[in-house]
């Protein structure tokens, strides 16, 4: 048996023609790992596996992959990867936008392994630095959208909103009385889809329409969700104004969530103006780059009375042992352990870098400088509005800040010539339907990229890009009133020295593994090698927009292909997604392929999922969101599953039995003896088995979930992969 994972890096040392730089970035050297061996009391690796990992799961031969790169073939091969994606501007909007991230950011926070490489700040009095990033994230949320209490992140705009819809479901729903939601048919087709599907599955009837038509007078309704502006860039959406809209819900006592839009709201009023009782939307477009749609930091703010609902952690100040302030995570409502069967959310790991890095744009740029970008934003949509207008096209006409639709059709063109168009000069808009087109515009726009995009999308010849100040202002009726980000941070640090001093500050107020290992569960068991982070940060992966016209994303595809096709191999399953964006999701994901599988086979009733005790608190709550009644299985004192308890639990079930969810090897890092059998037990009772892949370094190569015998898993990517971790990160699903 061959340890690939530890030869890796060596495989083509003796090729005269490949640069020696493949020098170990991960793990200890062939007389290191001898040393530990002996001091476990082994020889070889050989006697260290066969003790450890049950013979009768133990791979029979080696896993079939290309050989292992060296890091500078590795970095060649993504090159490759790279050149095959096309770099364009991008006006398509839809909750993605072109950004510029502030070198001082990038160099010091998102290149830096003194923050991308901390751990989930779960001990406060070594990740002051990072906790007080996330409160200034919470702050800067909760300073735009006017409400007072946000979660330091969420995943992305789309789950934002789902994670709000299961709250007002939470604080208003009834099972089937009070179990409607609405979503106006002008939010984001994205979220309209994830909201769809999750509601779907816990017995929440969507009615998606127009919002001035909604009837919530029989009080059947426990929210709604409205896009400000709307995913077509109107303000509000026609017919009802939002605050109408707003009343009359709350007349059926039904809460509203207004999914919006952090550059926006420096220049119009917040959500909390027209009565929103949540908001949401995606951080992306101070600082994070699109990146073919994320990872990027959600967020959601709420008023207090609704904090206990609030998915994921929230960051609060509290007093230390020597009665001086400091930070903790202060509601973690649904993190482990507190409220498993009974959450309603399961979100644990956010997008903490990304929050972070979101609210140091925030705060180098300051109140005026964010007013700067957003002004500029809002003259050059204006400009391109006044210029396609003139040129004879009908352009909507609604009050918006960046986005506006044109009818093609008015000068005898469908949608499909002015992207073609547009693409020919190196851009792409946002195709609505045949005859509309969308046009939004982003910080990295300038004068001259508009100039090109009116002359090759639509045909104006000499177009006039000036714009005097007037054009910066917003329409009168949605303005906002008042200064925004009042607090202090956001007015100390505007010069490069003083961020970077700032930044490095809070960095050295935190471990991370760039001052010693972090002892502390599964997380961290690797490293990100440098130059696993250099192509994180290259233009052809970081400026594509996620509706890209797919000839333009070829390398994505590629390497996702690529990469799925590895995983199979190494995981032992038929097919990879790579949809899920965190653990937490793909575990929902990989239930709800387990839950359609049954129905597929008329066996669709089956909605017991048993887990075990130890399980992370994620696993009982993605059960309760896949719509499964949770039954605990006990452990004994060395973590293994009871089998006696799992036996008698599966024969009371046996009718009713939809999952097992284990963790291999499990949370006390022991590769249980009987796997096989409780998996053949658990099968013969016509259950699947979902193996929580948390733990998957400790399989490569030795072992695999679909030679144990489970039939869905999901992969941590900052686990095992090199996702930076960073406090959070996205997982993927098999
Ligand atoms: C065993 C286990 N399962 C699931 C998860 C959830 O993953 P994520 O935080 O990516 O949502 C974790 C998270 O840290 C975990 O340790």
């Amino acid at each position: 048996m061959s340890l690939r994972t530890f030869k890796s890096t060596t495989t083509n040392t003796n090729d005269a023609n490949i640069p020696l730089s493949f020098f170990f970035s991960v793990g200890p050297r062939p007389d290191d790992a001898k040393a530990m061996l002996k001091t476990i009391g082994f020889d070889n690796f050989e006697g260290l596996v066969k003790s450890t990992v049950p013979p009768n799961i133990l791979a029979k031969k080696e896993l079939d992959l290309e050989p292992a790169l060296t890091e500078s073939e590795a970095l060649h091969k993504i090159k490759q990867y790279a050149n095959k994606n096309k770099v364009m501007k991008s006006y398509i909007g839809a909750g993605y936008y072109d950004t510029q991230v502030p070198p001082v950011v990038l160099r010091n926070m998102l290149e830096n392994p003194g923050w991308y490489t901390a751990y989930t700040p779960y001990q406060a009095e070594i990740s002051q630095g990072r906790l007080e990033m996330l409160l200034n994230f919470q702050t800067l949320v909760v300073d735009l959208t006017g409400l007072p209490m946000a979660v330091a992140s969420l995943l992305d705009e789309s789950t934002a909103a789902a994670e709000a819809m299961q709250m007002t479901f939470a604080i208003k729903g009834k099972k089937g009385k009070k179990n409607k939601f609405f979503i106006s048919q002008d939010v984001h087709p994205q979220t309209i889809a994830l909201i769809e599907t999750r509601a779907g599955v816990i017995g929440i009837d969507v009615v998606v329409g127009d919002h001035a038509k909604a009837d919530f007078s029989a009080g059947d309704y426990c929210g709604t969700i409205i896009q400000y502006p709307n995913t077509y860039g109107a303000m509000e959406s026609g017919g009802e104004s939002y605050e109408s809209f707003t009343n009359r819900a709350h007349e059926g006592n039904a809460m509203v969530i207004a999914a919006t839009d952090l550059m926006a709201l420096t220049k119009i009023a917040p959500p909390s103006a027209f009565g929103a009782d949540i908001a949401v939307g995606s951080a992306q477009r101070f600082g994070v780059p699109m990146g073919f749609g994320g990872p990027h930091a959600g967020f959601l703010s709420t008023s207090d009375d609704y904090s206990r609902k609030m998915p994921g952690r929230i960051i609060g100040v509290t007093v230390d042992s020597n009665g001086k302030p400091c930070l903790r995570m202060a509601m973690q409502t649904r993190e482990q352990h507190i409220r498993r069967d009974k959450a309603t959310s399961n979100i644990c790991t956010a997008q903490a870098l990304l929050a972070n890095m979101s609210a140091a744009y925030a705060i180098y740029h300051g109140p005026e400088g964010l007013k700067d970008i957003s002004s500029r934003i809002h003259a050059l949509a204006r400009v391109a509005h006044r210029e396609i207008k003139s040129a004879g096209f009908t352009v909507a006409e609604t009050a918006f800040f960046d986005t506006f639709t044109v009818d093609v059709s008015s000068k005898g063109l469908n949608s499909t010539e002015v992207q073609a168009g547009a693409a020919s000069v190196g851009a792409n808009v946002r195709i609505i339907d045949e005859n509309t087109v969308g046009i939004s515009m982003g910080e990295g726009i300038t004068r001259d990229d508009l100039a090109k995009l009116l002359n090759g999308a639509f045909k104006i010849s000499s177009p006039d890009v000036s714009a005097d100040d007037s054009m910066a202002e917003m329409d009168a009726k949605y303005a906002r009133e008042g200064e925004i980000l009042t607090h202090p941070i956001f007015r100390m640090h505007h010069s490069e020295s003083q961020m970077l001093r700032y930044l490095k500050s809070l960095e050295n107020r935190d471990l991370a593994l760039n001052h010693s290992m972090i002892s502390l569960g599964s997380c961290t068991m690797k490293l990100n090698a440098t130059s696993e982070m250099i192509p994180v940060t290259w233009p052809e992966f970081c400026d594509i927009h996620p509706f890209a016209p797919s000839d333009q994303v070829v390398g994505y595809h590629e390497m996702i292909e690529d990469l799925n096709t590895d995983l199979a191999e190494i995981t032992g399953f038929a097919a990879v997604s790579a949809q899920p964006n965190s653990g937490a999701t793909g575990e929902y994901a990989g239930l709800l392929a387990i839950k359609n599988y049954l129905d597929s086979t008329g066996e669709g009733a089956r909605n017991v999922c048993l887990i075990p005790k130890s399980a992370h608190g994620t696993n009982p709550a993605s059960a309760v969101m896949a719509g499964m009644k949770v039954v605990v299985v006990e452990n004994d004192d060395k973590g293994n599953v009871d089998f006696d308890d799992l036996t008698m639990k599966i024969a009371k079930h046996k009718d009713d039995l939809a999952a097992f969810m284990v963790t291999y090897p499990s949370t006390f890092g022991v590769f249980e003896e009987k796997i096989v059998e409780i998996i053949d037990a658990v099968h013969d009772a016509g259950g699947q088995v979902y193996m929580d892949g948390a733990n998957m370094n400790a399989q490569v190569g030795l072992t695999s979930p679909g030679l144990i015998g489970a039939d869905v898993c999901h992969l941590n990517l900052h686990k095992t992969f090199c996702i930076p971790h960073g406090g959070g990160g996205p997982g993927t699903l098999h």
